[in-house]
């Protein structure tokens, strides 16, 4: 599929094995969450525009590249999607950050909008929505859809599993949104819950239930 990514580094792969583990408590969760984010940010922030800029080393005056432009905005799904704003602002300190505030109906698994900002002027910004769970698609058609409506053009997504389904569904709804996804899992149960995923990530990250 043109526009999706799994990764295959087996440090990400391990540490998704990790996260997995309902024995890995919130401390180790929410840390290795943060990682994750900065290895697969590594991969999807590595076509960012750069453009040669002037600096004096202690042995010369050169030109050398730096991010370009109007840079990043990291957009995350709120709540789980917090986790991994930290890893990529470890990459790019200087980005903006957006949110986008859904919560899926615990019976339909339809998303509801309770919140939504982003960083003006997003038009010419590459733009990284995170999340750490794409299951029935749902939320991230939705985050994409608001960020197209206010302007948003460059978008990617990076979700740490995906599930079959979502993953069709939001490269079907948006085809030219880049999406990456740490591990491709093999289906929903009837809950639309990941199988054999991690359980609710925004539970986990937060120590809620
Ligand atoms: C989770 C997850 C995604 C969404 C994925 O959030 O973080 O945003 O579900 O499911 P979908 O692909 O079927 O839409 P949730 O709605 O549980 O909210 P939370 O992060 O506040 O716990
Ligand atoms: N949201 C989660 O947090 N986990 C899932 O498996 C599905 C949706």
């Amino acid at each position: 599929m043109d526009n999706v990514f799994i990764m295959s580094h087996p440090l990400i792969k391990h540490k998704i094995s990790v996260i997995r583990d309902k024995n890995t408590g919130t401390n180790e969760f929410r840390k290795l969450v943060e990682e994750i984010a900065v290895l697969m940010g590594y991969e999807a922030l590595s076509d960012l525009p750069t453009e040669d800029v002037e600096v004096e080393t202690p042995i010369e005056t050169c030109m050398t590249p730096m991010i370009a432009g109007k840079k990043l905005a990291i957009v995350p799904v709120l709540r789980a999607g917090l986790g991994m704003v930290g890893g990529i602002t470890t990459l790019v300190p200087t980005a903006k950050i957006g949110h986008i505030g859904l919560y899926r109906d615990p019976e339909t698994h339809a998303p509801h909008e309770y919140y939504c900002k982003l960083p003006d002027p997003i038009e010419q910004r590459t733009i990284l929505v995170v999340d750490p769970m794409l299951a029935t698609g749902g939320s991230a058609i939705a985050a994409v859809d608001f960020i197209k409506q206010h302007g948003g053009k460059n978008i990617k997504c990076m979700f740490i599993i995906a599930a079959p389904e979502g993953l069709m569904r939001l490269h079907e709804a948006h085809p030219d949104v880049q999406i990456y996804v740490g591990q491709l899992d093999r289906e929903l149960n009837q809950d639309a819950y990941i199988c054999p995923g991690l359980g609710d990530a925004g539970d986990r990250i937060f120590g809620t239930k």
